[in-house]
Parts: C-alpha cells; structure tokens; sequence
C-alpha cells in the first residue's frame, strides 16, 4: 500500500475539520467522499481535492478504490453505516460516540473479525502527543500511584430541538457527545473495568440527557467525570498521584499541552509541542500505520476499549430509564 486511500461519508462539520488533517498527511489521500446530497459532496471534493464524489453511501461501500471509510455521520446512523462498509469489505474509522450501545458496537466488532478489516472508533484525544506523554510520566512513576482523576467536557449549545444534541432519534445527549472523552480518559488511565460506577443525569425536555455527571470506582483510586451541554466548566483534567499531578488545560481531550507538577504543586515539566495541523491527524497516523503493517485493531485504541467505555454508558441510562428511539 503506497498511501491510504480514504472515502468520507456524510460531510458535515467534523469530516471537515477531519479532511484538513488528512489532506496534510504524505500517508493519506482524500479520494472519494458521499453525502445524501450530490452537490454537497461535489464542493467537499473540489474542496480537498477528492478524485470522487457520490450522492449515496452505498456507491461509496463500493468503490473498488477506497482503502478505508472515516463514518462521520450523527451517532444513530453510525451502526447501519458501519455495518454496510464491513459487508462491502471496507475498513472502518467510525467518528465517536461509535454507536448507540455496546449490543450494536460488539456486532460490528464481530463481523469486522469475522472479516479480518480494520475498525476503530475515532476516539483522536488518545493519539495526542500530550496524552502520550502523560501517560508515559505515569508509566515511569513521576506522580507516584494514581489516586484521583477529575475530568470535564461541557458545552454551552443554545437549544435547538433539531439539533442532533438535542434529538432522541439521532442518539443526541450529553454522554454520548461529551461524556465519553472523560470516560474514555478516566478508563485509559485507571482501567477500563472500574468495579463500581455510579452516575446522576439531568434529562431534558426532549428526552436525551443535558448534564449527567459519573464516580469511577478502583482499587485505591476513583474519577469523576462530568459533561453537559447547558452549563459550561473549564474543561481541564487533573492526574492527582501519591507524589504529584498532571493538568490539562481548558479543553483537555484536544490539548498540546500536559504540565506535571510535583508533590509541592510546583511545575516540574511542560511538554508543548503545537500539533502538525489541528489534532486528528495523529489518528490518521494511527491508522495509516495500522494499515500498513496489516494490523485490524489498533493498540492504542483496541476494540475492547471501546466495547467497555459503551457499557458504561449503557449501564447509567439503564439506571435513568433512557433509552434511544428504535433501541
Ligand atoms: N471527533 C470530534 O472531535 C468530533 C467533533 C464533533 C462531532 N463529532 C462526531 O461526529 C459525528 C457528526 O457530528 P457533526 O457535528 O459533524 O454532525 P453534523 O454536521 O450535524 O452532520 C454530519 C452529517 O451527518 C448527516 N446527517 C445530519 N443529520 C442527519 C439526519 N437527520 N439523518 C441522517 N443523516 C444526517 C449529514 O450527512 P450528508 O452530508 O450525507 O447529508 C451530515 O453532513 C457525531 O457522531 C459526533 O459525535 C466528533
């Protein structure tokens, strides 16, 4: 395999900011992209250069020329979509919250084993050159034993019924948009088998989740992880260790930037390299390297990591009584 070749199906507002880091990858090339609608995906062509545009998905799943699908629709038509691409025997990045439930997500896995292809969620904060680094301070022992974790992801969204945010039939709410990034961060660091999770969600007028807030259970440790869309915090994470911290700044799951203090609070490093372009490239790095060595899961981002973030969430709208149209 020379470069990749990636089909993007429904481009809306994050497969945009996602075409700007693939175009900028020597490993990558945009070469096909789908929308429902077929002048949308000519002016997303023309604009990063695709070879192809399609006005369904299906011709797309087809295409003989397409490596890998990035899936980058609202979170309700992730589970079908993916599941075409695998039947058309195409790897699969899929944009996160990868879908409703973890019954959905374990078929998926299963038949892209079943088929032997790539398929991963598009979780980019756990490719972040920060994240990384952190993770290695804690590897090598600079906070000590972890002991408590903090981690934030609200957003001020004005409401909008026709939102996705807001629409249950579009597997809208606050976990499943904001939430697993804590979650997902909470898990990496701690494990993603917390033996007791407890969780508080506010439920809104259209049925989805506004705000809803989790307690990690581990031996010796726990995490809180909060998100919302109609309240804003800061947006910061804290590793708090037996021998000192790390903080991420404002918008923690898209930083460049870790800081490690000592037991003193005084700052001891800051690692701050800018990101190549704006972040997700070093997803595509993931996969392009994924692909390329013939690996259909990543390590940093293995199915299972997944599947247990997934049963968490599906564990706490069980306890609120919230379930997604169609589930
Ligand atoms: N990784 C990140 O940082 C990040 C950031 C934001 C969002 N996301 C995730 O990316 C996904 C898309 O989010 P977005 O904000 O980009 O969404 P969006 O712009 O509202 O919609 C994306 C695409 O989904 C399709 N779509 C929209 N409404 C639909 C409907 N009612 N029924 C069927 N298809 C519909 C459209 O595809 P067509 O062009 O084919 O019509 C649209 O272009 C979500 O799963 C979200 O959680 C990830």
């Amino acid at each position: 395999m020379d470069k990749v070749r990636w089909g993007i199906i429904a481009p809306g507002r994050i497969a945009d900011t996602f075409a700007k880091a693939l175009c900028n990858s020597e490993g990558s090339t945009l070469y096909a992209v789908a929308s429902r609608d077929i002048r949308k995906a000519e002016e997303f062509a023309k604009k990063y250069s695709a070879q192809k545009f399609y006005g369904d998905y299906d011709s797309l799943f087809k295409d003989g020329g397409v490596d890998i699908v990035y899936i980058a629709s609202t979170t309700a038509q992730h589970y079908s979509q993916a599941k075409s691409a695998l039947m058309n025997g195409k790897n699969v990045l899929c944009e996160k919250t990868v879908t409703l439930n973890s019954a959905q997500f374990t078929e998926l896995m299963n038949l892209a084993r079943e088929k032997n292809l790539f398929f991963m969620e598009a979780m980019w904060m756990k490719f972040l050159p920060a994240f990384r680094k952190a993770k290695d301070w804690i590897n090598e022992g600079r906070i000590g034993a972890v002991r408590m974790i903090k981690a934030d992801f609200t957003n001020l969204c004005p409401f909008d019924e026709n939102d996705r945010l807001y629409r249950n039939d579009l597997g809208g709410g606050c976990i499943l948009d904001l939430g697993v990034y804590p979650l997902t961060f909470a898990c990496d660091i701690l494990g993603y088998r917390p033996f007791r999770v407890e969780s508080a969600a506010y439920i809104g007028k259209t049925n989805v989740d506004y705000d809803a807030s989790f307690i990690l259970y581990y031996p010796g440790a726990f995490a809180r992880c909060d998100c919302g869309f109609d309240c804003e915090n800061e947006n910061a994470a804290f590793i708090v260790g037996s021998k000192g911290r790390i903080r991420f700044e404002r918008w923690f799951f898209c930083t460049d930037t870790a800081l490690l203090y000592d037991e003193n609070g005084t700052l001891v490093e800051k690692y701050h390299p800018p990101h190549d372009v704006n972040g997700y490239e070093y997803e595509i790095y993931e996969v392009e390297k994924c692909l390329k060595q013939g690996k259909k899961e990543s390590e940093i981002n293995p199915m299972i990591h997944t599947l247990s973030v997934l049963q968490i969430m599906d564990n706490a709208r069980q306890d609120w009584g919230l379930r997604f149209e169609g589930e």
